[in-house]
């Protein structure tokens, strides 16, 4: 193992407003605290467009990208700042695969997610995806920290 896989590191979660909604924000918390996470920002906030489609910039080409937009902006979400060994790719593990119908038990999609039917995976959960991915995300959503 290389210590990269184990430095401390900073990961943005987002309760997306499917989990606002269907009230999973202390679910969602209390796995990132019993997995040893430490959450050093905490906000609820409805996002506006502008944020969200530089934050899902990545995705801007994709189809579904207007409707996932549109969905993270149709309600309150829970941003926050997790810590700790391992993080970013630590809450991916906790998150689970995008699609709820194949993330596996044990996850938070797996677990909690619901298909809609709707043309936006809601998954309950964002999570970045990359060291530089956590960096620019948390510069986004906590640009003064
Ligand atoms: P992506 O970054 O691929 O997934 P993840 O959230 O696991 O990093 O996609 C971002 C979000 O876009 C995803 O959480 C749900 C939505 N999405 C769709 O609605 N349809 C799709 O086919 C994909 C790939 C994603
Ligand atoms: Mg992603």
């Amino acid at each position: 193992m290389t210590t990269s896989d184990t430095a401390t590191e900073r990961t943005l979660v987002i309760v997306k407003p499917d989990g606002v909604a269907r009230n999973l924000v202390g679910e969602v918390l209390r796995r990132v605290e019993a997995k040893g996470y430490s959450i050093v920002a905490l906000e609820l906030r409805t996002a506006d467009t502008d944020l969200l489609a530089r934050h899902y910039a990545e995705h801007e080409d994709k189809p579904f990208f207007a409707s996932l937009v549109e969905f993270m902006v149709s309600g309150p979400v829970v941003a926050a700042i997790v810590e700790g060994h391992g993080v970013i790719e630590g809450f991916r593990s906790l998150a689970g695969s995008t699609k709820p119908t194949s993330a596996a038990p044990g996850t938070i999609r797996g677990d909690l997610g619901r298909e809609w039917g709707s043309a936006v995976v809601q998954n309950i959960v964002h999570g970045s995806d990359s060291p530089e991915s956590a960096a620019r995300e948390i510069g986004l959503w906590f640009p003064a920290l």
